[in-house]
């Protein structure tokens, strides 16, 4: 679809040059005019003539029927009409077929990519859980957005850094060292995971309500563990060990794996060089002991540096981690992405960075998005209301799986499929709201083969296969479009690469989502209406199985950009 709205804008430009004599209008101008019509019985393309209009001084339906003659002569490219002060274009099926199926055909799964980035490296910071926290459902949202972000880029041709910034330093490890001292027991731990670790955080805080001493107790121990102690290093170590274990098993059913795991400890011994940058550049002010920088000038609250007992923060640690990646990978840009409630966070140092001297601060970038909720209640980790990513994965595979073993037993590797449509369920139904919107989510609905879902836009991919090995080689065959569902799907097509483009520049992987379904649902309409393995006429036949193949190759690369496995057979 670039490609041909290119070419028209080129065409109008010439002709506007010609009978209107306005020379300093470009194709690019014209290009930024033109509008996808609401309703496509109106055409593929629509230019209002009214901008024109207000430049040439002539009545819009005059320009448009002008410009509708000048189209007349590129029947192989469009055909046009004008209504009113608009002038409609409907791309030629022949041009589809030559610009779009030939395309998709020659560039297969690179089909939609680019080289924009070529030469430029992306640091994405995603994932990132708080070890000896639970990975739940409010994790999925970095984890897969922040994928799909490094899939798509990598697919408009930047190098990719994935970093899984792990939360394993902060003062909740002095308060697990505490709890566990008290109330823990290796056997416990060993066998109960992550949960149980959470149980004593939990207890932890319980108790703490009560008794204030454990509070101080949890800052001590903390302290010690910073200052290195032998004993307190074994047991955090441990419980990093324990944390991870459990998700590497999350991470591998999702098929992720980072680049960096250098978690939030990792900076340690980087800190006190940032600190000091910020004392030269007289940035800190003492304020009830603590050291912060006052970003009243900003409408912020101030950004904490340093605590009473000169211990370091969140913020802290993320300064020197940026300024460690710029020096480490001299990125273009660093993306963060976490929920919005840390929005306030990023905001906050990215300004300290910029007040520190650092010019790359324009290229930190926050990527936040909203809440989810099951059954509309929140979650939150210290009172133990929490939704495991595990657990709802574990129920997803186990509900597909019941479903292949009714509707598919001979299938083979059934295991392998029920985690790629299970997992891939949660995934789709996920990304597919704008990240920003707080969603309430309903396995059910996940789940459905019938809706807007992974499952769905999953089993049409595996249609597409199916008619394809039924059909074994597709015979050679002059191309032919008879129905307008044919027409339709290539449009369809057509529109990936920009889609992609959309995707990037906002952030918003569910661009990609609504149009694996948009094409799925155009693919199964044509699948539907059109005889295509017992179409008579054989340059139907060929043409119908070749869109099938496209549609195919297209559904599986946008499925891949939003972290979904696509089997061949469900
Ligand atoms: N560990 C944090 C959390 O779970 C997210 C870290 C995001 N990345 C960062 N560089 N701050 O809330």
């Amino acid at each position: 679809m670039l490609t041909f709205k290119k070419h028209i804008s080129e065409i109008l430009e010439h002709a506007i040059h010609k009978q209107f004599g306005a020379d300093s209008l470009t194709a690019k101008d014209i290009c930024s005019m033109l509008e996808y019509p609401p309703d496509s019985a109106m055409g593929d393309l629509a230019l209002p003539c009214f901008k024109l209009s207000k430049i040439l001084k002539i009545a819009p339906p005059k320009i448009a029927t002008s410009l509708c003659d000048a189209l007349s002569g590129y029947e192989t490219l469009c055909s046009a009409l004008v209504q009113g002060g608009y002038l409609n274009i409907c791309i030629a099926p022949v041009y589809l077929i030559e610009s779009i199926l030939t395309k998709i055909e020659s560039d297969r799964e690179k089909y939609g990519s680019s080289s924009q980035g070529s030469g430029k490296t992306v640091v994405l910071d995603y994932a990132s859980p708080n070890i000896a926290k639970p990975f739940h459902i409010g994790h999925l949202g970095t984890t897969v957005i922040g994928h799909s972000l490094k899939l798509l880029h990598e697919f408009a041709g930047y190098h990719c850094v994935g970093i899984n910034h792990l939360g394993d330093w902060g003062t909740q490890f002095g308060k697990l060292i505490v709890a566990y001292r008290k109330w823990g027991s290796r056997e416990k731990i060993e066998a109960g995971g992550i949960d149980a670790l959470v149980e004593l955080y939990v207890k932890f805080h319980a108790e703490a309500e009560k008794d204030d001493n454990l509070n101080q107790a949890a800052r001590d121990e903390f302290k010690k563990l910073e200052e290195n102690d032998a004993d307190n290093i074994a047991l955090w170590k441990w419980f990093i060990d324990i944390s991870n274990r459990e998700y590497d098993v999350t991470f591998a059913q999702l098929g992720i794996t980072f680049d960096s795991y250098a978690g939030e400890s990792f900076y340690t011994d980087k800190m006190p060089e940032q600190v000091k940058k910020m004392r030269e550049k007289n940035l800190l002010v003492i304020d009830d002991g603590a050291s912060i920088v006052d970003l009243s000038a900003y409408n912020m609250p101030p950004c904490l540096i340093l605590k009473r007992d000169g211990g370091t923060l969140y913020p802290t640690r993320d300064i020197a981690a940026a300024v460690y990646r710029k020096r480490t990978y001299d990125f273009d840009k660093c993306i963060y992405i976490t929920s919005a409630g840390q929005s306030l966070h990023f905001a906050q140092w990215f300004k300290v960075v910029e007040l520190m001297g650092y010019d790359w601060f324009e290229q930190l970038v926050h990527v936040p998005y909203g809440t989810v909720s099951i059954g509309g209640e929140k979650l939150a980790t210290r009172t133990g209301n929490v939704v495991l990513l595990k657990k709802l994965f574990a129920q997803a595979i186990e509900k597909v799986r019941a479903r292949i073993e009714e509707k598919n037993p001979g299938l083979t590797d059934k295991d392998a499929v029920a985690e790629a449509v299970g997992v891939g369920a949660v995934v789709f139904h996920y990304l597919y709201n704008s990240r920003i919107k707080d969603i309430n989510f309903v396995m059910e609905d996940a789940l459905s083969f019938e809706g807007n879902t992974g499952p769905y836009a999953q089993y049409t991919y595996a249609r597409t296969c199916s008619v394809l090995e039924k059909a074994g080689e597709i015979p050679k065959a002059e191309a032919k479009i008879t129905a307008s569902e044919e027409g339709e799907v290539l449009k369809i097509l057509s529109r990936f690469p920009e889609k992609v483009q959309t995707a990037l520049a906002e952030y918003e992987p569910s661009v990609i989502t609504r149009y694996a379904i948009e094409l799925c649902t155009a693919f199964n309409r044509f699948y539907h209406n059109c005889p295509i393995l017992t179409a008579e006429d054989a340059a139907v036949r060929a043409t119908r199985l070749r869109i099938t193949k496209a549609c195919g190759i297209v559904i599986k690369s946008a499925l891949r950009l939003i972290c979904l496995r696509t089997p061949e057979k469900i």
